[in-house]
């Protein structure tokens, strides 16, 4: 026999062998939640790894900047950037609430139409706000600021309350590298720009599902089995008949895009939220963008998706796919807070009214008519999304002396 068949044959004893233990492994073992197909496999390993990648924002001159986050967070919790000195960002946002409010829909000086969304992994956004009127960070941190129902101090309030207190002015200026100069509108983006280098460092921990996905990519079996198998069936519906995946898509769980999930949008009797169709227009009008004098990248390297957007009648009631990362933490849900638990937000896509759904062409949602057993593997999948161990909460800054 030749050197070559001896290891044939040997391979074959092999693998003989090893197909006998593996069914006796399966034998000796409980089994197996669910093995998952292959596909099932390449889809789960889309949603990950966390965390991506990250670059500062070319058009924040002060983005990444410890000096700026810094500074960022003392505006963060200064309710003087409001026109009655009462409310600060995080009156809506609050730390120890996951970055919102636990409100359906949010009350500053009055009660606006929206939820207010958690603060987490903004990085990654493209578009920003429910109806992504926004195209960068700093922008959509100017509506509070501009707006009276918020807090609404404006830029001449904003550019007077900078200049004249001590702390605030030496904190610009160890941002900015200047002191406040002429220009209101300039200062009030200034300050817009230094809260979103704090906001950019909200990002999630790791999660229960990370540990899956990535003991999945190193075919780490023991690694697998510690997902509970509840999650394993949701996280399977979830990427599959549900169809969720084609939304809630890659690491952050969104594809950044907007949709239609079925939910009502009326403010009130005889009032409608246009959402995206509303937010492409405020975006197109508005002189905070990427293609505006604001943006500090010369080469407006990240403005191609605001010069290529179009109003189109589809937009009419889409809002942004929101990332589902802690999205546990982040009750009551979409865009209006309409639905309090994920239980319910579960219940809704089951019996989805796919009469009421404006799907333009391609049927992406359905009613899925899921089993009480199915629901609850669902919720239990969201569930593994939330970071462990949390993360320290972000403090009101203790009263520094900045000279
Ligand atoms: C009155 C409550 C309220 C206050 C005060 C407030 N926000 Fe918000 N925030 C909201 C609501 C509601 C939304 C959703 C807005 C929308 O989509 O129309 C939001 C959205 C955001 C978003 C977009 C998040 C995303 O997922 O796109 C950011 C960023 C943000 N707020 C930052 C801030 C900052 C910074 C401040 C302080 C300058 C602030 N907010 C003050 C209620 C508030
Ligand atoms: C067609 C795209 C699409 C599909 C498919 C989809 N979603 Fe959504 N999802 C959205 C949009 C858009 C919203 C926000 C809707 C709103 O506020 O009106 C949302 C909201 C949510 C929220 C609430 C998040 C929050 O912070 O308020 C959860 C949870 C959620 N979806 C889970 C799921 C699950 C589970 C499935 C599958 C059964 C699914 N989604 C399928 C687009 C989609």
């Amino acid at each position: 026999m030749t050197p070559w068949h001896s290891r044939a044959s040997a391979a074959a004893r092999l693998s003989a062998l090893s197909v006998v233990l593996w069914l006796l492994s399966g034998l000796a073992m409980p089994a197996p939640a669910l093995q998952l197909t292959a596909e099932e496999e390449r889809r789960i390993l889309r949603h990950g790894p966390w965390p991506p990648a990250s670059r500062p924002d070319p058009s924040n001159r002060v983005s990444g900047t410890p000096a700026a986050i810094a500074f960022g967070r003392t505006l963060f919790f200064d309710p003087r950037l409001s026109v009655s000195g009462t409310i600060s960002c995080a009156t809506c946002h609050q730390p120890d609430r996951a970055w919102a409010d636990g409100r359906t829909r949010s009350r500053g000086h009055r009660t606006v139409e929206r939820n207010a969304p958690s603060l987490f992994n903004l990085r990654f956004n493209r578009w920003f706000g429910w109806d992504g009127a926004h195209d960068t960070l700093w922008a959509q941190n100017l509506r509070p600021l501009l707006d009276w129902r918020e807090m609404g101090i404006g830029p001449a309030g904003a550019a007077r309350l900078v200049r004249s207190d001590r702390q605030l002015s030496c904190g610009y200026r160890r941002a900015f590298g200047a002191a406040p100069g002429e220009d209101d509108d300039l200062i009030l983006v200034d300050l817009a720009k230094a809260l979103a280098a704090l906001l950019e460092t909200l990002v999630t921990g790791r999660t229960p599902f990370d540990d899956f996905r990535d003991a999945l990519a190193r075919n780490d079996a023991a690694g697998q089995a510690r997902y509970p198998a509840a999650a394993v069936r949701g996280l399977r519906l979830f990427i599959g008949r549900g169809n969720c995946a084609v939304c809630h898509f890659g690491p952050a769980f969104t594809n950044g895009e907007f949709a239609d999930a079925g939910v009502p949008h009326f403010i009130e009797a005889g009032r409608v939220d246009p959402g995206r169709h509303g937010g492409i227009r405020r975006l197109r009008s508005s002189p905070y963008t990427l293609l505006g004098r604001f943006n500090d990248d010369p080469q407006r390297s990240t403005a191609a998706g605001t010069r290529h957007v179009r109003l189109r009648e589809s937009a009419f009631g889409e809002f942004r796919v929101p990332g589902l990362r802690n999205v546990a933490l982040t009750a009551p849900y979409m865009h209006a807070g309409s639905l309090r638990t994920l239980a319910d937000v579960v219940h809704h896509y089951s019996t989805i009214d796919e009469e009421r759904l404006h799907a333009g062409g391609e049927r992406i949602l359905r009613r899925l008519d899921l089993s009480e057993r199915e629901r609850s593997d669902l919720v239990s999948f969201l569930e593994t999304l939330t970071e462990q161990p949390r993360r320290p909460v972000v403090r009101k800054p203790a009263h520094v002396q900045c000279r």
